[in-house]
Formats: structure tokens, C-alpha cells, sequence
């Protein structure tokens, strides 16, 4: 993720932010992460696409995963890929390779103009925490999907940001400050679950995967592997009234120091649901 990620805006307008291209990269950083790898190999056994299928992925950003699952659906098989963002509409477009037919389509996911009932399964990745109605969103997915229809969500708990820089005090104040959502719903990986019940999906089963970052070279990237710098995480933690401004720039040589010398580990937990519409 780029610095925004924990902060308001991010993807929630990924168009209209300093650095989309940042964005993008963040992106294409994530599809990296091995527990990002873990969890789509288990959506893909869940979601067992067949030959002629139609997808739907909302909140596509680069198309990367369904690009992977498109394989299952064949040539005769169809993408439909929607997102709020027209850059990464343009680079999903750009960068499809994938052996079936695909559309990318600016949308809301709280409000999809698809008609109802007219895909065989739909997934959305790292999207619940960035809207302001992950329950609508999932209401949607439910009506675009035919009776029998599965579902893949895949989401983050940033509750579950873990960091040890060698200053116990200064993890403490991360795991505080994150504990609490604030402009976003920012843990709702773990509820995933109880959205999915909640919009009427039956057969739920569930999964989760921790990515850890151990090894990070400040004097060449300002943050671990696709991830927010750790000024971004410190400017955070003051927001949350967790750190005195005055101590940013002690957290940041801290953390960068710790990286330097090798002590430096993160880790964050994913969750995965799947399910069936009745
Ligand atoms: C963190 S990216 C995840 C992209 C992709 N699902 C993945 O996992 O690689 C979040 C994506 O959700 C999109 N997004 C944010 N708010 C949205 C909304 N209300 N409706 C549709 N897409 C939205 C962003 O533009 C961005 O492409």
C-alpha cells in the first residue's frame, strides 16, 4: 500500500490524489505479497470458475487477480471489471492479457448498475475498507449474482498491524491507534464474515494469512515492499493522539534505524470469505 493507505483518502479517490501512479504501484506490490498469493490460490479452489462463466470483480484496480482466474473461465468466459478510478480502469485495460473477454467499467460498489442475477461469481479485494457502506456493497454482489452464485471477499484487519522496531512503547501506541476505526472502516477483514451473512449469503467458509515484512532498506525505498512509509504511519499515530508531534521524527529515525541494523518486522493479517447465494 502507499503512504495514504492508512489515512483517509487513498483509494477511496485514487484519481484525484497527489501520486495515482503511486497507487497503481502499490498495487502491483500487493499482488506480490505472499499472503496476498496464499489467499487468491484458496479464493480460486473456493470459487471452482468453469468454462464459460462470467466474473465480476469489483473494485478491479489493475485487474491483476481476475487476469489469474480468467484462465478457469476460458475463451468462451467473461470479466466484467468494475472500479471507481480511470486510471486504474486504463491500466486494467492496458495491461489484460488474460484468454477470456473482459469489460472494465467505472462504477460505484455501492450502488452497481449491472443488472441483477447475471453473474456466476464475483469477488472483491481490498475495497470493504475503503467505502463507506461495506454492507451495501455486498448487498450489490448478492443482487448481481445468480441464485447459486459464489462469492469471494478478500479484506484487511489494519487492527492487526503488528511492529517491532525495538521500542515496545512506540508498538503499544501503533496497536492503540489502530485498533480504533476512524475516517474508514479499516478492520472490517475481520467481519467479513458476518457482512457476508448479513446481505444473505449461506455455506460461508473463511481463511486468513499474515504478511510479514522482515527485511527493508530505507536508504532505497521510504517503506517496506507496498507498503506506507513509516512517516505516514507516525503522522497516523499523532492523529490518533497516540504520539506527540514532536516525536515523529524520533519514530521514523527509530523504525529506519531498526531496518538499517536488521531489526526491523512488520506483519499484518488478511481474511478471505467465501460463500454461496441461495
Ligand atoms: C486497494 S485497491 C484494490 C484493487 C484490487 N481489488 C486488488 O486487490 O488488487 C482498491 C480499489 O478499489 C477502488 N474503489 C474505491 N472505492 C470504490 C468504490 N466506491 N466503488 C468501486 N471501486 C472503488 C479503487 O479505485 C481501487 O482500485
Amino acid at each position: 500500500m502507499s503512504g495514504e493507505d492508512v489515512h483517509a483518502a487513498g483509494y477511496r479517490r485514487v484519481d484525484t490524489s497527489p501520486d495515482p501512479n503511486a497507487l497503481l504501484a502499490g498495487m502491483i506490490a500487493h499482488s506480490g505479497w505472499k499472503a496476498t498469493i496464499d489467499l487468491r490460490a484458496w479464493e480460486r479452489y473456493r470459487l471452482r470458475l468453469a468454462a464459460g462463466e462470467r466474473l465480476l470483480d469489483v473494485g478491479c484496480g489493475l485487474g491483476e487477480a481476475t487476469r489469474a482466474l480468467a484462465i478457469d473461465l476460458g475463451r468462451t468466459g467473461e470479466v466484467v471489471g468494475v472500479d471507481a478510478s480511470t486510471a486504474m480502469l486504463a491500466a486494467a485495460r492496458s495491461r489484460w492479457d488474460g484468454v477470456c473477454r473482459a469489460r472494465f467499467v467505472l462504477g460505484d460498489a455501492q450502488a452497481l448498475d449491472l443488472p441483477s442475477g447475471s453473474f456466476d461469481a464475483a469477488r472483491s479485494e481490498w475495497v470493504l475498507q475503503w467505502l463507506h457502506d461495506p454492507q451495501a456493497a455486498v448487498a450489490e454482489l448478492a443482487r448481481a449474482l445468480r441464485p447459486g452464485g459464489r462469492l469471494s471477499l478478500i479484506d484487511t484487519d489494519w487492527g492487526s498491524l503488528s511492529l517491532d522496531i525495538g521500542d515496545r512503547d512506540l508498538a503499544d501506541a501503533v496497536r492503540r491507534a489502530l485498533s480504533v476505526e476512524r475516517a474508514r472502516p479499516s478492520r472490517v477483514g475481520r467481519r467479513l464474515a458476518a457482512v457476508a451473512e448479513a446481505a444473505g449469503f449461506s455455506g460461508i467458509v473463511s481463511t486468513q494469512a499474515t504478511q510479514v515484512w522482515s527485511s527493508w532498506d530505507p536508504d532505497t525505498s521510504p517503506a517496506p515492499d507496498g507498503c506506507f512509509s513509516m512517516r505516514d504511519l507516525a503522522q497516523d499515530l499523532a492523529e490518533a493522539g497516540e504520539l506527540d508531534a514532536n516525536d515523529l521524527d524520533r519514530f521514523v529515525t527509530t523504525a529506519h534505524e531498526a531496518a538499517r541494523q536488521g531489526r526491523f518486522t512488520m506483519s499484518l493479517t488478511m481474511h478471505a470469505v467465501a460463500a454461496t447465494r441461495p
